[in-house]
């Protein structure tokens, strides 16, 4: 087995080439002054199986043309197959129409993605599961939630007043399976409004939530703008509880997000993975990053 890293999460390939025992293959990734990208690989791979390891989050379009161009420079230099981990599938908020007119994006990604040879694709925590259905490949689809349950075990208070917490309607199944991982621990999901045009969200409500509970456990699959964790903890604040440990899969970090998070007092700490590459400047202090490389690896 060969693998390959793009630009966009060396680290990640690194550990899991380590956890593999091989070394990462070399490549030669160039860019234009107008930004176009030429990639060449530089390994033998003929007969081989190929791994490309490519987050694709900001900047998005750029990664995904890399991500492309690396499967094909593979396939033409021989490869037996190519699995592409894909830990953050960018565009997967755009799996179906909202309103009229609008594109499907994330089909066009897949579509893309199957055309220049990629046999297999793994992903982390997808945004809804009906996103597998766009997929003609195989599909891994693995999930960060046993490394929260894990952490949620050894670090966070646990007991009867803590009450895991979805901060929309959409994040149900992955709080109950947390729950199940956690012998059943309570939980709670928050009815959130979002604005498509301006993205402002709103909380309205929420099912399960009563004021014995004084730990809450927000869970989420991606973190943004910041704006749902924080209308989630202030939302929150007001039925009565006293902090919030957060845990999100992909730290896209966009905005301001750090300083939203590290301003709220009622947040104590919040976890994340490295799908999605943190650069130091977007680090701060309650942050921690859980690997998922042995997760990967698992399925390589
Ligand atoms: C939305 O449905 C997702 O599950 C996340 O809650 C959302 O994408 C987070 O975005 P932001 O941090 O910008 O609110």
């Amino acid at each position: 087995m060969k693998i390959f890293s793009g630009s966009s999460n060396k680290p990640l390939a690194q550990k899991l080439a380590d956890k593999l025992q091989i070394s990462l293959s070399p490549l030669e990734i160039h860019i234009f002054a107008d930004g176009e990208r030429r990639v060449r690989i530089l390994d033998k791979v003929i007969d081989e199986d190929c791994v490309i390891v490519q987050s694709c989050s900001s900047p998005v379009d750029t990664n995904y043309m890399e991500l492309f161009f690396i499967a094909d420079g593979l396939k033409r230099s021989g490869a037996k197959s190519v699995t592409a981990v894909i830990p953050y599938l960018g565009y997967q908020r755009q799996d179906h129409i909202f309103r009229d007119g609008e594109a499907v994006s994330l089909e066009v990604i897949v579509k893309t993605l199957e055309a220049v040879g990629i046999n297999r694709v793994i992903v982390f925590d997808l945004h809804s599961v009906r996103i597998e259905q766009a997929f003609h490949i195989p599909l891994v689809h693995l999930s960060g939630l046993p490394l929260f349950a894990e952490t949620i075990k050894r670090i966070v208070p646990h007991g009867s007043a803590t009450i895991l917490v979805s901060p929309d309607m959409g994040g149900i199944r992955r709080i109950k399976l947390l729950s199940g991982m956690l012998n059943n621990l309570s939980y709670a999901a928050i009815e959130k409004n979002r604005d498509l045009e301006t993205g402002e969200v709103e909380m309205v409500g929420a099912q399960g939530l009563d004021n014995k509970y004084k730990t809450a456990i927000i869970v989420d699959d991606m973190i943004s703008s910041g704006g749902t964790i924080a209308g989630a903890s202030d939302f929150l604040k007001e039925k009565g509880i006293k902090e919030v440990f957060v845990f999100a899969t992909h730290a896209i970090f966009s905005d301001d997000a750090p300083q939203i998070l590290s301003k709220n007092e009622l947040i104590k700490k919040v976890y994340v993975t490295d799908a999605v590459y943190v650069p130091k400047e977007k680090q701060f202090e309650k942050l921690d990053i859980l690997s998922i490389a042995h997760l990967t690896a698992g399925n390589l």
